[in-house]
């Protein structure tokens, strides 16, 4: 009898050298490097490179990585004008997801079956490196470019002096980015770099699965992440501290909540069963922001929302995850909440790559089975006979 794994929670669908969780431990490693290291030392524009090549560049190769993105963040002024036909009451995720799709149809990127061969190196070849070099350097400036024109702006041109995060934050408001601002963005693309087999990911090689090009492939995995299950529970998760609004307000809200067996956003993991390591270093960079610029006045209640929710179900393995404590930074950045997904998917783009790129060296066509639980050898009933 065969065994339906719901969610296939626990099955692995591929090995793997790009991520790896402890969800006991509460450990996240990119590429056998903690992640506490990469946040405290890196750049997202190195994790990238670390991510996509299993080592970290050296001088030449990070100045060269770090170029190419640099000179590839401009979109053509059709990919604008198509996301000047959305709707601006849209999410700014499925804007994302459309502009994305459409990439593709403007750049040299269908795979030939004949091209992708055991061990084939997708790196190594001009025209996937570029797709890859595109779609990181890319996704913020569509992003910010939505933001301005849903308020009736201008998209602003991207800067090549500047960094991944600093250049988003100027494309997003036309100022210089103040530099404690783009290191803490900076760290938060780091953060939301990888994450092994989830959703969005596992969409990604589904579709990679079958030889769709690079675009495609991003386009739906970031599908997979608008759901509030995945990476839409950081905007959730801001939304309901503003429901709860004050400090009194969590234990009646969040008991009321646990009662009637609603989710609470930004907490529970399938992996971990401890709190998220990327939530302690996110609540740690919430800190230092907040000694800086002043605390966000949502903090308290986000806190509180901790230790109710430790006091109730810690003891069964639910505690905060990544998208707990980004939204109290984000917002404290100037960043709109409905953009919160969005940078969530500017920096896992770099993680759903570098498993393609896994994947090409060695693919197979996802095809799983099913339990068919239906009848057999109905009759067919003519519609005057249908009751
Ligand atoms: N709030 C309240 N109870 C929860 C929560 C939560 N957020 N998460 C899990 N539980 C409870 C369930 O009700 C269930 O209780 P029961 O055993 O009494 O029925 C138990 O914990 C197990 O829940 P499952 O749904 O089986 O756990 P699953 O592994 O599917 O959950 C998930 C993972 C979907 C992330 C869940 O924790 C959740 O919905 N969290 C809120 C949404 C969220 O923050 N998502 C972001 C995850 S991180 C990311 O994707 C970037």
């Amino acid at each position: 009898m065969e065994k339906l794994i719901p969610g296939l929670e626990g099955v692995p669908i591929m090995e793997s050298q790009v991520g790896f969780i402890d969800g006991q431990k509460g450990i996240l490693e990119y590429r056998g490097i903690p992640i506490e290291v990469l946040a405290e030392s890196s750049t997202y524009e190195e994790v990238a490179y670390l991510l996509l090549w299993g080592k970290l560049p050296n001088r030449e190769e990070m100045a060269k990585f770090d170029h190419d993105l640099r000179t590839h963040r401009r979109v053509k002024y059709r990919i604008i004008d198509l996301m000047k036909c959305l709707p601006e009451t849209g999410h700014p995720m499925d804007a994302l997801q459309a502009a994305v799709a459409a990439l593709g149809m403007f750049y040299p990127a269908k795979i030939d079956p004949a091209e992708i061969q055991p061990g084939t190196d997708v790196l190594a070849r001009d025209k996937h490196y570029w797709s890859i070099i595109r779609l990181i350097a890319k996704l913020p400036t569509i992003v910010a470019a939505f933001e301005r024109m849903r308020h009736g702006d201008e998209p602003v041109r991207p800067r090549d002096d500047l960094s991944h995060a600093a250049n988003f934050l100027w494309m997003l408001t036309e100022q210089d980015p103040d530099p404690l601002d783009a290191r803490i963005l900076d760290v938060c693309l780091i953060l939301h770099a990888e994450h092994t087999m989830n959703a969005s990911t596992f969409s990604g090689l589904v579709v990679g699965s079958t030889l769709a090009d690079p675009y495609t492939l991003v386009a739906s995995a970031i599908g997979a992440l608008t759901g509030p299950l995945h990476g839409g529970a950081n905007e959730q998760a801001l939304r309901m501290f503003r429901e709860i609004g004050t400090v009194e307000n969590v234990r009646p809200y969040i008991e009321a909540k646990l009662k009637a067996k609603a989710r609470i956003m930004g907490v529970g993991h399938r992996v971990y069963k401890v709190k998220d390591p990327r939530a302690y270093v996110l609540q740690g960079l919430a800190e230092h922001l907040f000694r800086v610029k002043g605390e966000h006045p949502l903090y308290r209640v986000a806190q509180e929302v901790e230790r109710v929710i430790n006091e109730h179900v810690g003891a069964k393995g639910i505690a905060s995850n990544v998208d707990f404590y980004s939204g109290v930074v984000y917002d404290q950045l100037g960043i709109p909440i409905d953009l919160f997904t969005p940078v969530f998917a500017i920096a896992r783009v770099a993680g759903w790559l570098a498993h393609w790129v896994e994947q090409m060296k060695n693919n197979r066509l996802f095809r799983p089975d099913q339990i068919y639980t239906g009848q057999h050898n109905l009759p067919y009933v003519r519609m005057e006979q249908r009751t």
